[in-house]
C-alpha cells in the first residue's frame, strides 16, 4: 500500500467553471477495488458533539475507513461520547491541541491521514463574550496551524467546519447565499469567519484541498448542556427555571446533527475544493418556540408528565451580538451534492428529547464545577 502522503487521488474531474476562484477542482471518489485497505481520516475536536456523531457515522457508513480522533479534551470534549466505538480496530483516539504545531505535527507524522475533518473549536457564543481569547487561540491559531501542517504533509481533502454565524444576523426576510457576505458579529463568529477566510487563502495561495461547510444550529443527542436545546430539558428535569433570552423572539434554522453528518460526509468525498457548501434544516422557529415545544414534548412523556417546568426571561446576556435570525439557502449543496436534510423537528426533536431523558447521568458527569461557574455568570444563579 502507498504511504498516504503518496496516495493519487483516485479520479480528477473537471465539473465547470467555479463561482469562486481557479483552484484545482478535485473531486474525490470513492476508492477503487485496490485502495480498500483502510483509509486514515483525522478528526479533530472528535469527542463534542457534532465530531462524536460524525465519527460514529463515518465508521459505519464505511468500513474502509480508520478514524484518529485529535481532541485537546476541553470542557465540551468528552471520550463517553464514544464509549461505543472506544474499542474499534478502526478507530484511535489521541489527545492534543490543534493550535500546538509540534503535536499536530507528531499526529500527522505518525498517523498520515489521506483527509482532515476539523471540528476542533470554542464553540459557544456566550463563553466568546465572556472571554475571547481561546476563541482566537484555538478557533484562528488552530486553523492555521492545521493548515501549515498540510503543507507539508498533504492530505487529498480538508474539510473545515464552520458556521452560518459568520454571514451575521438577517431581519425578518431573506436567506444567506455562500456568495453572502461575511458580516460576523459576536467574537466566536469573527473567529470563525478568521479561520473561514485563513482556510480558503490557503486553497487559493497553496492549493490545498480545502473546503468549507457552513451549517445552522445543530441538536441531537450528545450535545454539551450549555447550549439551548440540551440546557432547557436539563433544567426542566432538574427543577431549574428555562431562562430564555430577551423576549425569545429571535430566529435560529434547526437542523438535526445526523442530518449534518451525512452532509459533511458528502462534502468530504465529492465537494469541490475552494468551495463553500451551506448545511440547513430549512426549519426556522423562534427560541421560544422550541422552548415551548420541549415543555410539550417533556408533559406528553411517560415519566416526566408531572413537571411544570417555568420559563423565565431574562436580561440578555448578548445584548447587540445577539443575531436576531439565521437562514440559509441550501441550493448548491442540494443540487451540486444531491444532499437532502431527512428528519424533521418535530421527530428529531422527540427524539433528542428521548435521549436526554435515557441518559440523564451522561449530563451530570459532563457537568463539572466549571459549568456551575459559567452558569453563575451567565445567568446569575
Ligand atoms: P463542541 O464544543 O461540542 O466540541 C468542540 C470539540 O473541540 C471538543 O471535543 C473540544 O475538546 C475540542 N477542542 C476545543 N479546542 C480544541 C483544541 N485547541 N484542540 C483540539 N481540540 C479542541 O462543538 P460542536 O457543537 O460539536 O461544534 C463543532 C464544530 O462545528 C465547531 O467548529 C463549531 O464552530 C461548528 N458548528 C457548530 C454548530 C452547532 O450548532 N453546534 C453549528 C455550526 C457549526
Ligand atoms: O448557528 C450555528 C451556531 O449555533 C453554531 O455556530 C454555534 O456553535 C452553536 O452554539 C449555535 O449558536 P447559538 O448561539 O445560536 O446557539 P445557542 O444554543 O447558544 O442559542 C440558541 C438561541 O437561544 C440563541 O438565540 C440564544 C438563545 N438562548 C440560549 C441559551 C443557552 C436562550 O434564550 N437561553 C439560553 O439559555
Amino acid at each position: 500500500m502507498p504511504k498516504n502522503s503518496e496516495r493519487s487521488v483516485a479520479s480528477t474531474q473537471d465539473l465547470g467553471p467555479s463561482s469562486q476562484d481557479p483552484a484545482p477542482r478535485t473531486r474525490l471518489l470513492e476508492p477503487s477495488a485496490q485502495e480498500l485497505a483502510p483509509r486514515t481520516l483525522l478528526v479533530t475536536g472528535g469527542a463534542g458533539f457534532i465530531g462524536s456523531n460524525f465519527i460514529r457515522h463515518v465508521l459505519s457508513a464505511h468500513d474502509d475507513v480508520r478514524v484518529v480522533n485529535y481532541d485537546k479534551l476541553t470542557y465540551a470534549g468528552n471520550l463517553e461520547n464514544l464509549a461505543d466505538v472506544n474499542d474499534g480496530e478502526r478507530y484511535q483516539f489521541v489527545r492534543g491541541d490543534i493550535s500546538d504545531p509540534k503535536a499536530v505535527a507528531k499526529a500527522f507524522e505518525n498517523e498520515k491521514p489521506w483527509a482532515v475533518v476539523s471540528f476542533a473549536a470554542e464553540s459557544h457564543v456566550d463563553r466568546s463574550i465572556l472571554d475571547a481569547t481561546p476563541f482566537v487561540d484555538t478557533n484562528v491559531k488552530g486553523t492555521q496551524v492545521l493548515l501549515e501542517t498540510i503543507r507539508r504533509y498533504p492530505v487529498e481533502r480538508f474539510v473545515q467546519i464552520s458556521t452560518d454565524e459568520v454571514y451575521g444576523a438577517l431581519g425578518e426576510e431573506g436567506t444567506f447565499t455562500e456568495s453572502s457576505p461575511i458580516h460576523a458579529n459576536s467574537p466566536y463568529a469573527a473567529c470563525k469567519a478568521a479561520a473561514d477566510l485563513i482556510a480558503l487563502a490557503y486553497a487559493k495561495t497553496y492549493a490545498l484541498p480545502v473546503v468549507v461547510t457552513r451549517s445552522s444550529n445543530n441538536y441531537g443527542s450528545y450535545q454539551f448542556p450549555e447550549k439551548l436545546v440540551p440546557l432547557m430539558i436539563r433544567n426542566a428535569l432538574t427543577g431549574k427555571e428555562l431562562p430564555i433570552y430577551g423576549e425569545g423572539k429571535q430566529v435560529r434554522d434547526w437542523l438535526h446533527v445526523e442530518d449534518n453528518c451525512r452532509a459533511i460526509d458528502i462534502v468530504l468525498h465529492k465537494g469541490l475544493t475552494g468551495e463553500v457548501y451551506n448545511i440547513g434544516g430549512e426549519c426556522e422557529k423562534r427560541n421560544i418556540e422550541v422552548v415551548k415545544f420541549i415543555c410539550e414534548i417533556l408533559r406528553n412523556h411517560p415519566g416526566t408528565q408531572d413537571l411544570r417546568p417555568k420559563i423565565q426571561f431574562i436580561k440578555d446576556p448578548r445584548g447587540a451580538a445577539h443575531d436576531f435570525r439565521y437562514a440559509l439557502d441550501c441550493s448548491k449543496i442540494k443540487r451540486e451534492l444531491g444532499w437532502t436534510p431527512l428528519l424533521g423537528f418535530e421527530e428529531g426533536l422527540e427524539r433528542t428529547v428521548a435521549w436526554y431523558l435515557s441518559n440523564r447521568e451522561w449530563t451530570e458527569r459532563v457537568i463539572t464545577g466549571e459549568y456551575q461557574e459559567y452558569y453563575r455568570k451567565v445567568y446569575g444563579a
